[in-house]
């Protein structure tokens, strides 16, 4: 069962590039949670891993670049949401190619947690000056 469904209610910001890129980012999630969960090849994962963190490095540049293009007040509080997910997944990362970590039904928990929090709160507050 997917881990992430996007619905427009829950997580609709009124930014198109923003609901497409989260439409993606919920994919690629669903993808790696899946595979991860059931037994897939461990090189499998961790190509799923890598794809789905460097979609989001890059959708986190794109909101950072059309916020401050904007002047937007809340960009320094959102980077920092940024900046911390962001440093949690490069150090899971590290640890799942050194054979130090594995991605578990806990990471998947980990990230829509984080989701469901960071999208409806600091991203739908940009919609207003964005979309
Ligand atoms: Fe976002
Ligand atoms: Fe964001």
């Amino acid at each position: 069962m997917a881990l992430m469904t996007w619905t427009a209610e829950q997580y609709g910001t009124n930014v198109s590039f923003a609901d497409e890129e989260h439409q993606k980012l919920f994919g690629l999630l669903n993808t790696l949670y899946d595979q991860a969960t059931n037994g897939a090849d461990r090189s499998q994962v961790g190509a799923s891993l890598d794809a789905l963190i460097a979609f989001v490095v890059d959708h986190f540049a794109h909101e950072e670049k059309e916020m401050q293009a904007k002047g937007f007040a809340g960009y320094e509080a959102h980077k920092a949401e940024h900046d911390a997910l962001v440093a949690t997944c490069a150090d899971l990362q590290t640890k799942f190619h050194a054979g130090e970590a594995d991605v578990t039904e806990e990471v998947g928990q980990m990230v829509k947690t984080w989701l469901d929090k960071h999208i409806p709160t600091f991203d739908k507050a940009y919609g207003p000056a964005l979309g």
